[in-house]
């Protein structure tokens, strides 16, 4: 069993990081998470010492960072099981989805087209959909959520027709951490002839990730929920759908040539999506990542999450004034109200405490009418978390009553 509280100190901001003179308790690994001192070490050296630009210079420094940008997507590749011309670096899952929905779907599909969404889908992968839709007279159709808040393959099934081109889905949700069964999903829709557009953010920084596997037509993720920089994301795209994908931007870097009766030969995928000057330190920054995920194995992660999550259920179940939401979930995602707070209130009170939390809708705007609420707090906890994390969440709870207004402001 891998001794997870070992790795503190590999994280700067867990170590004599103080929120309101508390040492942080960082539980919003949802939203972003914190960076070991390797991710920042190969940033700082790209800055201090190995700066260039890549694809774009005949001396050593720029043909190192070729080298080593090259070796990124190689990381990238294995870590999903994808082959390196399938992994497209972008800047993170919403410019990833975005490329889905506007290089792809607005050039491959047609009016009357269906694409099957579901309630508890992220902003960045339910409003590119509706400009679609709206653009191009296609239908979105959405599947039901059952009592947990998650699709199930049931649910796509009855929400596909014969007009279904695309399915988009999380493989984890960011609210309340359900996990679709994407495989069968996929299994599913491809004997239709649908193809599947797989949100990872919340998934591919927890566990084990394979798209042969799931054999998923597109997946995107972003870099800064697994212990990476922000600002770089990846779209996985099978090649030949890739081919078919136009790039959002053009410019330098990503064609063969052009003339002035305005025709342009791009360059294969992936290079004709990465126009303009890469995200070089973000992709460095990505790959000292992967390598510190890959040394303790996402298995071992998805381990300790899963207890993480038990633990968390137990303790918050012992608080008499805390509901929670997503009790059947393994996701290391816990979902919460205290009766009689405001979500908003509640996480400013545990910031008065040190304790770092996410509250709201949480860019998932269509979800509060299946869990009935408008707002809820959101903890999250990733590799680095312990149980003295989740006990100080506790803690602080069990003081947490409507009436602290001066918190807020001291
Ligand atoms: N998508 C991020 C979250 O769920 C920002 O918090």
């Amino acid at each position: 069993m891998f001794d997870f509280k070992s790795i503190r100190k590999d994280f700067p901001m867990l170590n004599g990081k103080k929120m309101r003179g508390h040492d942080l308790v960082y539980l919003d690994n949802a939203s972003t998470t914190l960076k070991p001192q390797a991710v920042i070490d190969v940033m700082v050296d790209y800055y201090s010492s190995t700066t260039g630009n890549s694809h774009r210079g005949d001396y050593d420094l720029c043909f190192n960072l070729d080298n080593r940008i090259a070796d990124v997507r190689k990381k990238v590749a294995n870590f999903i099981n994808a082959e390196e011309d399938e992994v497209v670096f972008t800047y993170g899952t919403t410019s990833s989805l975005s490329l889905v929905a506007w290089g792809y779907a607005f050039n491959n599909l047609s009016e009357g087209d269906e694409i099957v969404l579901n309630d508890s889908e992220h902003a960045s992968d339910s409003l590119p959909w509706f400009e679609i839709a709206k653009r191009k007279g296609i239908k979105i159709v959405f599947a039901s959520l059952n009592a947990d808040g998650g699709v199930t393959l049931e649910s796509i099934k009855n929400a596909v027709s014969d007009k279904t081109r695309l399915i988009c889905v999380a493989a984890t949700t960011n609210v309340l951490g359900t996990s679709a069964p994407i495989k069968e999903i996929v299994e599913f829709a491809h004997s239709k002839g649908i193809l599947v557009s797989v949100d990872g953010a919340q998934s591919v920084p927890h566990r084990k990730t394979d798209v042969k596997d799931w054999d998923c037509d597109f997946l995107s993720f972003s870099g800064h929920k697994m212990l990476g920089p922000t600002g770089i994301g990846i779209l996985y795209g099978k090649k030949e759908l890739l081919e078919k994908t136009s790039p959002l931007f053009t410019g330098g870097g990503n064609n063969v040539s052009f003339d002035n009766t305005c025709k342009v030969t791009y360059l294969p995928a992936p290079a004709k999506f990465e126009s303009g000057t890469l995200n070089i330190e973000g992709i460095l920054g990505l790959g000292a990542a992967i390598d510190y995920l890959s040394s303790i194995g996402m298995d071992e992660i998805e381990k300790h999450e899963i207890e993480l999550k038990k633990y968390a259920l137990e303790k918050l179940g012992e608080i008499e004034d805390v509901v929670i939401y997503n009790k059947n979930t393994e996701a290391g995602i816990v979902t919460f109200n205290v009766n009689g707070v405001f979500a908003q209130d509640v996480a400013t009170y545990l910031n008065s405490k040190g304790i770092a939390v996410r509250s709201g809708l949480h860019c998932a705007k269509m979800l509060n009418k299946d869990i009935g609420v408008d707002a809820t707090v959101r903890a999250s906890f990733y590799l680095y978390t312990t149980k003295n994390d989740i006990d100080a969440l506790c803690e602080a709870l069990k003081t947490c009553k409507g009436g602290f207004l001066d918190v807020y402001f001291d």
